[in-house]
Order: C-alpha cells, then structure tokens, then sequence
C-alpha cells in the first residue's frame, strides 16, 4: 500500500502493545546461547569444512607467484582458493574493493587464498604455510598529505545559499576552526561469518548480514550467477554497525571454496583480520566557519570536510551534520574526496552525521562561547523548523524541547562558568551539551502474515534483527494489528525466500519494516472480514483474539474454517518527501572529569533526550540510545584506526589495540523520550532512533572537557596527552 499522509488514526494507536515497554522476546535465546549464529548452525551442514583467510600482506601492488605446495600437503587440507581457480569474478554493487584479490592487490589484508581443511585448526595452521611472493606498489595513506588533491564527488555534491563570503566577513562574532576525526572499526561482537552449501546450481549462505536482498543480489554479481540461485539467510546478527551492511568476503570465499570442495564450507573472519580485510568509517577534516549577529543570531554557516577512500569509493558526507541543524541565511557546504590506498571506507552507524556532528556542535559551543551566550540558549535561538538545506518543514523538529528538558533533568544550570573553575577533590569538572540530529529515513517493506488454525499469528520479512530489537517490534505490530497477546505471534526473520523487507541500516529499519507489517496485516484483517462474511463497510475491532464490525463478534479462529489465512503487504513510501523533510532529534548532556595531574579524562554522566515521534519500544529504543551513546564515547576517547604509513595499513588491528569503552568507561547513562507522535512519518507514526544515539555525543564529550579544563581540542579521540 501507498503510505498517505498524514497517517489516519489506524488500530497500532490503540497502544495496547505498540509504545509498551517490552523485553526483546529473542532475549532468552540470546542470554541462554540458543539463538543460532551463521558459524554455528550445525544441522544444515554437518560435513561443513573450515575456511581459513589469508589476508594480502602489502597495501598495494601485484601477486607474482604463489608456493602452496607445503599448505597443500599440511594435515587435513582439502584445497586452496586463489584468484588462479576461482573463476571470474564480478563485483557487488556496494563494494569498493574485490573481496577476493590478486594478481592486482588494493588494500592491505584483502583476501587473497582461503585455505580449507577438515578442522578450524587445520585450516589455520595451513594458513601459515602459504606463502605469496608480492611486487609491492606505491601507496599514498596519510589524508592530510592528499587534502590539496581531493576532489568534488556526486556523492555528495557541494551546495551554497545565499552569499556565504560577504555575509561571514560582515559577521559582528565568528569562529574559523578545523577539526579531525579518526578512523573506525565497527567492532561488532560476532565477526563476519558464512557457511555456503551448494545443491546443485543452487547456493544457501547462512551469513551475517544487515540488508538480505542487498547481500543476495551482490553475491549473485560477484559470483556471476542468477539472484534466484541465491537464499541468503541471517535471522540472528551479533551486531553490525554499518559493517554488515555489504557481502564481504567471508560470504563470497565460503562459497567459491564449498563449490571447490564439493561440500559445505564455513569461514569466519579472524579478528584481527577484520580491521584491514572489512570497511571502516574513514577519517575526516572539517573546517567550519560560523558568523553570527552580536545578540546570537548566525548568520553564515560553511562546513567543509575532506576525507579519503580508496579509488571509486565515496566520501564521508560530514556535511550532513550542519545541512539540516540550524538557521541561518547563508550557508556553503563542501565535500572533498581524496584517494588513499587504505582499506576501503565505508558507512559506520550514522555515516556522515556523525563525525560531522564533531564538528559543527563543537564549533556550536566554541561560538557560544565568544558571544557570551548559554550554548542550549544559543542552540534554542537558531533553531529552524524548516530545513535550510531543502526548504521543506520537518514533520517534527523537537530539537528545543530535547534541549530544554535536558537542561532541568541534567542539572544543567550547576554548570561551572566560567571554565575549570570546578573541582571536586583531584578532579577538574565541567559539563557539555550538543545537538543530536539524523535523518528519519523511511523505505518500501513487504511482509506475509499467516494466522494459524492453532491461532498462531505468522510474521515473515527478510527483515533483520542486528541487536536492536526487530523481532519485538514486528511482533508487537502484528499483535497490537490482529488483536492478540504479543506471546502468539511468531515472527521469523532474515531469510531471502521470506517477502523483501527494508533491512536494518540507515535508522530505516524500524519504521520501514514495521509498517510493512502493518501493510500485511491491513491486508489480513480484511481477509478475516470476507472468511467471517462481516459487514463490509464497519470499522473492524480486533481485541482479545476475537473480531467484531459493530453488530457481529466473533472468534478470530472461526474465520480459519477452511485452513489458515495468509496475506502480504508492501508499503511504499515513495512520495513521503516531496513537502517534509524527515529527522529525528535529540540532545546530549554529559558530565565530565579530568584528573588535575594525571589529565585522565573520566565520564561522570550522560543523558539523552531524544524524540523520533511514537517510540515503538521503549525498552529496545532506550538500548539503542544508549549503544549509540556508548560508541559516541568511544569515539570522544578513545578509537583510533592508527595509519601505519609505511606498511599502509591501520597498525591496531584487534581488539587489544583498537580500544572501545567498557562498563567502567560509562558509569551513568539516561534516556528521556519525548512523547508524541509523527503522522507524517509512516503509518506507525514514529521514526527508528538506532543511530540517533550516536550523533552529537563526541561533541558534548567535548565540549564537557573544554568546560571542566579550559582547554579546547579540535582533534577527536581527545586522549589525555592533547590536555597535558
Ligand atoms: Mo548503518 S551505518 O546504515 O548500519
């Protein structure tokens, strides 16, 4: 069905499951172990051979030979894969980079042999013996050394209103800084993983993948067969980010070595292999320049931001985080794309809005600051409720609400003024707020809805559950939809045979797939109202498994006389944008401490307030929050893909190295959502928040630092060595 705003009131308003706090019913398989992992499933493939990667140990360059006679003959070897007997390959849509490389090398550890023996440790050992002779290319990998090089991309082109130059010279307060993010790991919990079992023509891959339709179509193009050989099936995801969000090569090497090999094969992606082999959120440089009016009014806002990637691949559209966020008449935003020869970059949980938000919300409070002027009142003053970049309104802009409720829930009129002027025994204290703000995309989702003779109610989407809580909030549509408690209804997910859904990514996924569940159930609902032959122009009431039209009510099992009833639905959303603009708000408050003599920098407090219209969950949404809070951290302190520029290739390449919080990082977190709803966002009136969480965090982080020390780093992570 055609998503036609603004959305009626329509039966998920009732709120009798929909909008109720509710514990992930997937929860219990997860905490117990029982939910299946691609690695693990052990009944589809009992004779599955192990795969082991070898990575490329240049950046750049060629293969000139191979010596795998003593891999070969190790124990328990099977085979080897290598360009030489894969066959021609394609290449996905969503990939940069070949996932099997040679004889040409792009990027340091990409894939260039699978080695395949009868056990995990036979395969790895054999691994060690291959040995590749390199002619090893020239390679560039610092991008503040190819900055002057980068070039425009239609990826994210440049745009300009009004007369930035003039209007910024005129400015009474102004500020001209650039400020830097480093490169991340997504860092997921489960690494990439696949087994591939071949019948015939015909290949199932049980891999780790967000987006299931993305990933069957680019396995077919990489493999150069029909998509319709191709049943990809991922119904638990131990985590994602962005990362999994394309086929990579543990998919596409799993099934060139199971066709080799002539029986299932499964590979997983080695940790410290994943880091250099698998994409990464690029690192960035921004220069934004601000002008305001004496009394806080900005006038000019410029964002510029260069970042690099490796040839054909895309910027990281930093822009995006100052396009939609505040007033002000004249505006230039520029996106620079340089050529690196490091792995290739790709989207990391709010891609773009995130290391943008870095910038433009520090750059918020270091304006503030010059004018004199509280910096949730200076954000309060310039907010817009129409998009400067498009023109077009919001459908909701909170964002002055978020703000000011942070400020009364956060205490925030204790904030120390002027800076490093509170102590609290060793510690330095201060506090920092920032904008959160991400687009609230929304995409088609199809979904078939089966209503048993047990009185079962049957949800299947190729939609994906990556941690965030899918199956809970399909099963609450449905159930809030038919009129039944949530524990009778079954939701399966992540399988290609199932109807093509949005896929998790993006924040898309939870308004695009729970409205094609409501599109399926509309559609159920009135196969009920013909099976029961009730009156077809009354409103229909589901309610406590049964149905009435006014008049007549009657069991809903009565209406499966002649066998179960099944329906599917699609929503398209596809003219939701021509007069809106879709985001979703929020806004961070953070309390800081940094050690007087040691500078160890230490997280007191965060909260969030957030608002996305009707929250679905709150239970998995305040998880998400927080996750995406927990990774802002992260990324304020501590990660940092550190170049190597001599071997060309990130130097922390694994989790001892590459350093993310943990609980001792993140003593205190809260989440506040907003109530309310957003009609014109979808039918389920709410938008996803999964990488709202994650935008403006760094900065608050920041920010708090600059209030608790006096000192203002422009260069993220803020390790304590930048305040010493
Ligand atoms: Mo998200 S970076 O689109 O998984």
């Amino acid at each position: 069905m055609k998503f036609i705003k603004p959305a009626q009131q329509n039966p998920i308003d009732q709120g009798r499951v929909v909008g109720k706090p509710t514990t992930r019913i997937d929860g219990p398989l997860k905490t117990t172990g029982t939910a299946v992992y691609s690695y693990e499933w052990k009944d589809v493939a009992p004779n599955a051979a192990y795969g082991f990667v070898v990575g490329a140990a240049v950046p750049t360059g060629r293969i000139r030979s191979f010596d795998l006679a003593a891999a070969q003959e190790a124990p328990g070897v099977l085979d080897i894969v290598t360009y030489k007997n894969a066959g021609p390959l394609g290449l996905g849509d969503f990939n940069t980079a070949p996932l099997l490389g040679g004889p040409k090398i792009t990027h340091y550890h990409q894939a260039v042999a699978l080695v395949i023996a009868e056990t995990f440790e036979q395969a790895r050992a054999a691994a060690g013996l291959v040995k590749v002779d390199y002619a090893r290319g020239e390679g560039v990998y610092e991008l503040s050394d190819q900055k002057d090089s980068a070039d425009p991309t239609d990826a994210a082109p440049d745009s300009s209103q009004g007369d930035f130059q003039s209007a910024f010279e005129r400015a009474a307060v102004k500020i001209d800084e650039t400020y830097e993010t480093a490169n991340h790991a997504h860092a997921m919990m489960e690494p990439h993983a696949t087994i591939a079992v071949w019948e015939g023509d015909e290949l199932t891959v049980w891999s780790s993948n967000q987006m299931v339709e993305w990933g069957r179509q680019d396995i077919a193009k990489t493999l150069k067969i029909s998509p319709d050989k191709v049943r990809l099936v991922a119904p638990y995801i131990g985590g994602g980010f962005g990362g999994k969000l394309f086929v990579r090569a543990d998919a596409i090497l799993a099934a060139l070595g199971a066709k080799l090999v002539q029986r299932p094969v499964k590979v997983v992606l080695q940790r410290p292999l994943i880091f250099n082999n698998t994409v990464h959120r690029p690192s960035t440089i921004q220069r934004i320049r601000l002008g305001a009016s004496q009394d806080g009014n900005i006038t000019s806002v410029a964002h510029e931001t260069w970042s690099g990637d490796l040839e054909g691949g895309g910027p990281e559209a930093s822009t995006q985080a100052s396009r939609p966020a505040y007033a002000g008449e004249n505006r230039l935003m520029q996106t620079r794309l340089a050529v690196l020869n490091l792995p290739e970059g790709n989207a990391m949980r709010a891609p773009g809005d995130m290391p943008g938000s870095i910038a433009i919300e520090v750059a918020m409070d270091e304006l503030a600051e010059k004018l004199g002027i509280d910096p949730v009142e200076f954000r309060v003053m310039n907010d817009t409720q129409v998009n400067p970049d498009d023109g077009k309104p919001f459908s909701r802009r909170k964002l002055v609400e978020c703000l000011q409720r942070g400020a009364s829930e956060f205490g925030w009129e204790k904030r120390p003024s002027p800076p490093a002027s509170k102590r609290d025994g060793r510690w330095l204290v201060g506090m920092g707020v920032a904008a959160a703000i991400r687009g609230g995309p929304a995409t088609k989702s199809a979904a078939r809805v089966r209503l048993e003779s047990s009185g079962k109610l049957v949800v299947e989407t190729d939609m994906t559950d990556i941690g965030t809580g899918s199956y809970t909030i399909l099963a609450q549509t449905a159930a809030e939809m038919l009129g039944l408690p949530l524990e009778q209804v079954e939701v399966r997910l992540g399988d290609s045979s199932f109807p093509v859904s949005a896929g998790s990514g993006g924040q898309w996924g939870a308004t695009s797939s729970t409205s094609g569940v409501y599109a399926a159930c509309v559609e159920l609902r009135e196969k009920v109202r013909m099976a029961l032959g009730l009156n077809a122009e009354a409103e229909l009431n589901f309610a406590d498994g049964s149905v009435s039209d006014g008049s007549a009510e009657r069991p809903l099992t009565d209406a499966l006389a002649t066998g179960p009833l099944e329906a599917e639905g699609e929503i398209d959303f596809e003219s939701r944008g021509d007069d809106h603009s879709y985001f979703t708000f929020g806004a961070h408050f953070v309390e800081i401490g940094v050690d007087v003599h040691t500078a160890e920098i230490r997280i007191r407090r965060m909260l969030a307030v957030c608002d996305a219209g009707r929250i679905f969950n709150p239970v998995s949404a305040r998880s998400q929050v927080i996750g995406g809070m927990t990774m802002g951290a992260g990324a304020a302190l501590l990660e940092d893909l550190h170049v190597d520029a001599r071997q060309g290739f990130f130097a922390n390449h694994d989790l001892a190295s590459y350093e993310v919080p943990v609980h001792m990082d993140i003593p205190h977190q809260e989440c506040i959502f907003l109530d309310g709803d957003d009609p014109l966002a979808s039918p389920m009136k709410g938008s996803g928040v999964g990488e709202l969480g994650i935008c403006g965090v760094s900065a608050a982080i920041g920010n708090a630092i600059y209030n608790a020390t006096g000192i203002r780093v422009r260069e993220h992570p803020i390790t304590l060595d930048k305040l010493l």
